[in-house]
């Protein structure tokens, strides 16, 4: 009899671990500066998920718990994160569009160990913030360095114009670090406000200076198309000056938006949606089938996927279980040869991802401006900023 009961037992014990239901608490942009970036992120994750459902252990569901931090937000994005830890007792963190929002949220995940899986803010530091915290994105180091390095074999004379807040001034250092390593000179440079910047003026006084190349960060979305629109009112193109930077400011969803000013603007990143490797083909064919045929998925689309990619990981190898330290050290090993971005992988010294920066140009291609990828400029790329820190 007791061992029957003992068998009864172990048999329903083992069906509620395998009903087990894993809560992601996602937080992101809906609304406020670019709000139109969180949509793109939680696409890109709910995609990966619907196309690999059937992978999960049996009987394991995984439930999305949606919050909208506004925008440049971290009192929000903490009190919304402390929710769902608390209250909502959710697995793990994931999303963020925006640096001080990730940065807000750091503590809370090293305090209730709960993993937070970045699938945009891209600021070097904000991994070191806490030991649960893996980034799936990009950082702002990845692709501006290299840039500055490609830019010193074409330019002289740079100025560089950046969003006054953290991946702003991630994005100048690098720049400046590869293309005065290089040999070119920064002859001016100016970190404007994040929320509505008179990109007018600053235009005007980077066309006195007489650089060879403006480089500019500013977030993707529509502040990119607001500094687009200025260099062409104000003139920089037809006075010779060149405009470059990271992938933000051509990002994919807004190119059609900014018109034939963006025609030959050069950027490296490590994902175009014109991308025309075989895994990024269908990856766009996929989003199209399920958004619709116009519309096009974007780089924080690309970090919502493979974000998604990484905690399915997590929970398969678990077996539908999930524990925190257990998750970390699963993403840690984590890797995708095959990502619409090219091959990826995390880097498990700093939980950040490993991943190829192509240089790109803005070109019309069948009557629509995309980033064409012309080169590899970077392969297996880490965090150079981290590395730099080892030295
Ligand atoms: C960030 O806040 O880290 C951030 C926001 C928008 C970007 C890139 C980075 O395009």
């Amino acid at each position: 009899m007791k061992r029957i009961l003992f068998v009864f037992a172990a048999a329903l014990f083992a069906q509620t671990a395998a009903a087990e239901t894993i809560k992601i608490g996602f937080i992101s942009s809906y609304s406020g500066l670019n709000g139109n970036l969180g949509p793109y992120m939680e696409r890109g994750a709910r995609l990966y998920l619907k196309q690999h459902e059937k992978e999960l252990p049996p009987g394991t569901k995984v439930e999305f718990l949606v919050r909208d931090d506004t925008g440049v937000n971290p009192d929000k994005a903490k009190q919304l994160a402390q929710e769902l830890i608390v209250r909502d007792k959710v697995n793990l963190l994931a999303g963020v569009i925006f640096t001080p929002n990730a940065l807000a949220m750091a503590p809370l995940c090293t305090e209730a160990k709960v993993p937070f899986v970045i699938m945009n803010a891209g600021t070097s530091v904000i991994t070191t913030k806490s030991p649960y915290i893996v980034r799936l994105s990009f950082t702002l180091w990845q692709s501006s360095y290299p840039l500055g390095e490609w830019a010193a074999k074409h330019f002289k004379k740079a100025y560089t114009m950046v969003s006054d807040f953290g991946p702003g001034i991630d994005s100048e250092q690098a720049f400046d670090k590869g293309f005065t390593a290089g040999g070119g000179q920064i002859v001016g440079s100016v970190r404007v406000p994040l929320q509505n910047p008179d990109f007018a003026t600053y235009m005007q006084k980077v066309k006195d200076s007489k650089p060879d190349t403006l480089m500019v960060f500013v977030p993707a979305g529509k502040t990119a198309t607001a500094v687009m629109k200025a260099f062409r009112e104000i003139g920089l193109g037809s006075a010779g000056i060149k405009l470059i930077g990271p992938g933000d400011i051509t990002t994919d969803e807004e190119l059609q938006n900014m018109g034939d000013v963006a025609l030959g603007v050069t950027t490296v990143h490590h994902y175009s949606a014109a991308a025309t490797r075989p895994a990024n083909k269908a990856f766009v064919a996929a989003w199209k089938k399920e958004y619709g045929a116009n519309e096009t998925p974007n780089f924080v689309a690309v970090g919502g996927y493979d974000g998604m990619a990484a905690i399915m990981y997590a929970i398969e190898k678990q077996n539908g279980k999930w524990d925190p330290d257990r998750a970390m050290a699963l993403f840690k090993e984590f890797k995708d040869p095959n990502s619409p971005r090219g091959p990826i992988s995390i880097d498990p010294e700093t939980r950040d991802v490993v991943q190829n920066e192509y240089l790109r140009e803005v070109r019309k291609v069948g009557g629509k401006l995309k980033n064409v990828e012309i080169e590899t400029v970077g392969t297996a790329v880490k965090d150079p900023w981290k590395e730099l820190q080892k030295k």
